[in-house]
């Protein structure tokens, strides 16, 4: 079997907590423990002038090489191109994009420094997979330093559809980086109808069938993985919180009440100020829920360098002081609001104990926050999920209540109806999400796409010609 070697960003070290790692990184590491293989990423550290060479360590059947980074460049890297520039383009806020020269070429620099340092521990049957924006052009730097294998890049997050996409002055140069892959794996078909629209119509490729992307002489391939979880971990872990002192902790404080829960990071993409909206709406619209339902966002800071993260988490403060001044009784607190990282099995109780999931993100690649809540509940009193439409989530969980995040009025009274929902309704309903988070979960994403990258190149050589058959979209 040929070896796995993984890039990302953040990488879930054994050393660290995984509370601390976030959602992506504690699932690659999963992935990674069953398979073994190597894990290439950022340190965490820069340093001025830092060596090509990764600091190489292993722990079980995985073997780590993290890099330093220079400090201007890693600036430039993340809080500029990737979190100042794609993310806002690919989460559809043009007003929030800055685009710099100078954040542009750091950004490349630190792909090429990445790639460098990767190469010469690569053997030549090595499968390769790249996680995500940081490092669209990685393959392409590869490829320059003569790497022949399967490469593969999944985008954790949306791909905005041409309109949006055009906005990007690099968007061209990006998509012929993306071409240096075999594979392009995206979370939706949605956005693999807006990545094909794009190259179809704006920069001249071609599809042929079966999905082959024909780009001057390369070719590759698109598909839609949708990424899943660990379900059977969230049932045993929220199963195991029963009795246990944090659920009665929790059931103390609430006293009877009802739950509602959120559980984003501090990021404009997650539609948190709408959620605080639709929340103090939901209390001035049904009077009925006053003193009888507590909301919990859980909001754990993140890219705090980044401006319109400090933005954001100022405007919170003062919304959540304002529902609570506006509502709060002597013997009752509406919003709680926790800024804090947590234990997956303690964010597994919480998740079990709400009566109703809010994950109202104005536009979000999956959200894997949705699946956790729908695993974590209670299979006879399962609690009802309020989703976004435009979560990438959306086009599997139909048992959810969907919702346009922009309508603060409507959220209000989604949440009414599944605070007031009645239980076979609410079971009928987590029995469809459910089926999917058992079907669909982190392992059979991993497998779907490394067994797919493994098999490509064979599907490439069976056409000479990426035009061959091929039509424009
Ligand atoms: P994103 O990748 O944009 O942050 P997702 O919802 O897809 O959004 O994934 C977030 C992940 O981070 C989930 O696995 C969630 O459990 C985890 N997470 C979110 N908030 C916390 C928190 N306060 N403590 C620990 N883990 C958290
Ligand atoms: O889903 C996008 C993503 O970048 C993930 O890769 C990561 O787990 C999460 O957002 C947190 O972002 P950051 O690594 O910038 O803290």
């Amino acid at each position: 079997m040929a070896r796995l070697v993984i890039v990302s960003n953040r990488v879930a070290s054994p050393k660290e907590r995984a509370a601390k790692a976030g959602g992506l990184a504690v699932a690659l590491r999963e992935a990674l423990s069953q398979r073994g293989g190597l894990w290439f990423g950022w340190s965490g550290e820069t340093e001025v002038n830092p060596p090509d060479a990764p600091k190489v360590f292993r722990s079980g059947r995985v073997t780590y090489a993290l890099l330093n980074l220079d400090p201007e460049d890693q600036r430039a890297h993340y809080a500029g191109y990737a979190n100042g520039t794609l993310w806002p383009l690919c989460h559809y806020r043009l007003g929030l994009l800055s685009f710099r020269k100078a954040d542009w070429e750091g950004y490349r620099r630190v792909n090429e420094h990445f790639a460098r340092a990767l190469m010469p521990l690569l053997k030549p049957d090595d499968i390769l997979w790249v996680h995500d924006y940081h490092f669209i052009p990685l393959a392409a730097e590869l490829r320059k330093l003569g790497f022949g294998g399967r490469i593969g890049y999944f985008h954790h997050i949306p791909w905005p559809t041409p309109e949006v996409y055009l906005s990007l002055p690099s968007h061209a140069a990006l998509v012929d980086d993306l071409s240096h892959y075999d594979l392009v794996g995206l979370q939706t078909e949605n956005d693999v109808r807006a990545l094909l629209t794009y190259i179809s119509s704006e920069i001249r490729g071609w599809i042929a069938p079966g999905g082959t992307v024909g780009l001057k002489d390369r070719r590759f391939r698109v598909a839609a993985y949708p990424i899943g979880i660990d379900a059977d971990a969230f049932v045993s872990d929220a199963q195991k919180s029963v009795g246990k002192d944090e659920e009665r902790r929790l059931n103390e404080s609430l006293a009877g009440r009802m739950l509602a829960v959120g559980v984003d990071r501090l990021d404009y993409s997650k539609g948190l100020p709408g959620k605080f909206a639709a929340f103090g709406e939901l209390l001035r619209s049904y009077p009925e829920h006053r003193s009888k339902v507590t909301m919990m966002q859980v909001a754990p800071l993140s890219r705090s360098e980044v401006a319109e993260y400090q933005a954001l988490r100022r405007e919170l403060e003062e919304l959540g002081g304002a529902i609570n001044g506006e509502f709060a009784e002597f013997d009752w607190v509406p919003l709680r609001y926790l800024n804090r990282p947590f234990q997956r099995a303690t964010l597994a109780a919480i998740y079990r104990r709400a009566r109703v999931g809010v994950v109202t993100p104005l536009r979000d690649g999956m959200n894997l926050v949705a699946k956790e809540y729908v695993a974590a509940q209670d299979p006879e009193n399962p609690g009802v999920l309020v989703l976004s439409r435009f979560a990438g989530a959306a086009d599997e969980l139909k048992g959810s209540l969907l919702v346009n995040p922009y309508d603060i009025e409507g959220m209000a009274a989604a949440m009414d109806r599944a605070l007031t929902m009645p239980l076979a309704e609410r079971q009928e309903r987590w029995r469809s999400n459910m089926e999917t988070v058992e079907t669909n979960t982190i392992h059979h994403w991993c497998q779907r796409f490394i067994d797919e990258l493994t098999r490509i190149g064979d599907t490439f050589g069976e056409t000479s010609d990426p035009r061959a058959g091929a039509r424009p979209l």
